[in-house]
């Protein structure tokens, strides 16, 4: 899929220096120090869309909203919230059905469920939903910009298609190891080379007590990159213009 077919897409999370992205079961941690939470609110108030699957629902019920008092910037617009979510597995309870941003629930063509009118529904694949479809209905919905969040099987699909523009990953100084804390990437396995995702390296930047690494698709990676853009000098390292 060509990049101008489909949003502006950056993958962004935080993870540990051994590249997981939360503690021992998939419970949340908090990777980020303050600059990097900022970083991040910055990131989110630049897009029309935050995405993030159904496992991340489940096990962190998220809010994915812009905490526009971090960064100190009113908030016009909320970027709608969009889950990945085939089967329709999103609980009632969940923050991101409360009604008060818009949702986007992407689910497959053979979910059943049923959502509440101010929930939007979008539907591709047979029993998963297929990325490329969502990200042509995603456009001629209107969204533009997409931020995706994660966790590690979403992050793994994006990167693995080649459906991103920029991929940043805070490295938090913290090493969690076990076996069940989820790694950055999911999916299915690389056996050598030619399965692994190429990314071209950008930069490194010291940010709060880690490290802050931009790529770029690399030449193995589907998709002609779009070029950075240089961040306006007031915000943190990472942060969009
Ligand atoms: N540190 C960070 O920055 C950060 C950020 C976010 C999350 N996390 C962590 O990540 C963990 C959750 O990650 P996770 O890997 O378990 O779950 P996930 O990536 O959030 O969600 C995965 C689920 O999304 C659904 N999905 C639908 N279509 C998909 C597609 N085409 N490709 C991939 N997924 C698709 C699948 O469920 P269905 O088949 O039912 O649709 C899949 O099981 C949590 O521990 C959370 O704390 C960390």
């Amino acid at each position: 899929m060509a990049p101008h077919d489909r949003p502006d897409i950056h993958i962004n999370c935080a993870v540990s220096a051994d590249g997981r992205l939360a503690f021992a079961g998939g419970r949340r941690a908090r990777l980020s120090g303050p600059q990097d939470l900022a970083r991040v609110q910055w990131l989110r108030a630049d897009v029309d869309g935050i995405l993030v699957g159904i496992g991340t629902v489940l096990l962190d019920d998220p809010s994915l909203r812009v905490h526009a008092e971090m960064i100190d910037r009113p908030m016009v617009r909320s970027p709608a919230r969009i889950v990945l979510d085939s089967s329709g597995r999103t609980p009632m309870s969940a923050r991101v059905l409360d009604g008060s941003i818009p949702t986007i629930l992407a689910v497959s063509e053979s979910c059943t469920r049923t959502f509440p009118p101010n929930v939007t529904v979008l539907r591709s694949g047979g029993v998963r939903v297929d990325i490329p479809t969502l990200l042509q209905q995603l456009q001629r919905a209107g969204i533009r910009k997409i931020l995706v969040e994660g966790g590690g099987e979403v992050i793994a699909s994006f990167v693995r298609g080649g459906w991103f523009d920029r991929f940043t990953v805070y490295v938090a100084p913290v090493a969690i190891g076990g076996a069940t804390a989820p790694p950055m990437m999911r999916g299915p396995e690389t056996v050598g080379d030619a399965d692994a995702a190429r990314l071209r390296f950008v930069s490194a930047e010291p940010i709060d007590d880690g490290v802050l690494v931009t790529y770029l698709p690399g030449a193995s990676v589907p998709g002609a990159p779009r070029p950075l853009s240089d961040g306006a000098s007031a915000r943190p390292p990472g942060a969009p213009p």
